[in-house]
């Protein structure tokens, strides 16, 4: 589309004026359209500043979410028909909202309530990435934990173009054993069909002072010692979300998702929420529909849900 050409043109600038006859000129369009273009972009949410002789400036943005940012980017089926809030109670809230859509996601700004596993809050202040998708997978019930490490190996390999990362199994990002992202999976079901699965993921980008379940958590920020553009890491991590689940093999992505799983090998305790006692042992395999072989005094335990703590990384509270 023109006004596409012409915000790359104008973003190619380095925050210079280009004049409306560059324009004209590079993408062979009448002098009219490139002012059609412009308004269109303006409507859009874009500052586009004009001066008489100079042309069309296209003011620097920020680094914080916008909907003028989020619509310049590259077009993906995760996050393919997105909307964007400043501040909703949760993005699952609102996703819920919407005819069901492959791909279909609600990014925010701020939640008022965000939800975290187990029942947690999920501290979303300002600053933080947080967005929920859903998919309409072809899949039975028994597959759908998988789509929570495929996830999880997206949202790692985004991260770590800012800095050095791991999985905490099934689904934390942590770095330097503090924690970075959380994702929570939902999956609806009739029979044992799998009707859709909403995806919430929570990424602390620019935000900080952490409280209740985050209080061990640090942001890109923190670790980079500077501001990161939030609408760039969000293009980054959708588009790695369309390689993860739809390109790539699942075996592919469990033997990528074992590279980089910071429990694999590692002393644990296995956590369960049901109050049986703690389990330690040693995190032997992460297997094909998502769970976890642990060693123990006793044998091998297979864990796929409960909670667990890894040494070195950080201690879960119980709830
Ligand atoms: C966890 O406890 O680790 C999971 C946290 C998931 C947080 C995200 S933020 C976007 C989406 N909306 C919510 O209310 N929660 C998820």
């Amino acid at each position: 589309m023109t006004k596409d050409e012409v915000l790359k043109l104008l973003k190619n600038s380095g925050g210079e004026y280009v004049s409306g006859e560059k324009i004209s000129r590079e993408l062979n369009i009448t002098r009219t359209a490139v002012w059609k273009a412009i308004n269109s972009l303006r409507s859009e949410g874009f500052t586009i500043s004009s001066a008489t002789n100079k042309g069309y400036r296209l003011a620097v943005e920020g680094v914080h979410l916008s909907r003028a940012a989020l619509s310049a980017r590259k077009k993906t089926v995760i996050g393919g028909e997105l909307h964007f809030f400043e501040s909703v109670t949760s993005t699952f809230d609102k996703l819920a909202e919407f005819e069901p859509k492959e791909g279909l996601t609600v990014i925010a700004a701020q939640q008022t309530s965000g939800r975290g596993r187990l029942g947690r809050n999920w501290d979303s202040g300002r600053g933080g990435v947080y967005f929920s998708f859903m998919l309409l997978p072809p899949i039975d019930a028994d597959t759908a934990p998988f789509i929570t490490l495929i996830c999880a190996l997206a949202v790692q390999r985004a991260l770590s173009e800012y800095t050095d990362c791991k999985i905490k199994w099934p689904n934390d990002i942590v770095c330097g054993g503090r924690k970075l992202c959380g994702i929570l999976t939902k999956t609806s079901l009739t029979e044992n069909e799998v009707e859709n699965v909403c995806v919430g993921i929570g990424i602390n980008v620019n935000n900080g002072g952490f409280g209740g379940e985050l209080a061990n958590a640090t942001s890109l920020k923190e670790i980079c010692g500077h501001e990161i553009d939030e609408n760039k890491l969000f293009e980054r991590v959708a588009a790695e979300l369309d390689r993860a689940y739809y390109r790539e093999s699942r075996a592919d992505v469990l033997s990528d998702y074992k590279m980089v799983c910071a429990n694999l090998g590692k002393h644990i305790t296995v956590h369960y929420a049901n109050g049986k006692r703690d389990i330690p042992g040693v995190c032997t395999d992460i297997l094909p529909d998502g769970s976890m072989n642990v060693d123990t005094e006793n044998g091998t335990i297979n864990v796929n849900s409960g909670e667990v703590s890894v040494k070195g990384i950080y201690e879960f509270e119980r709830k």
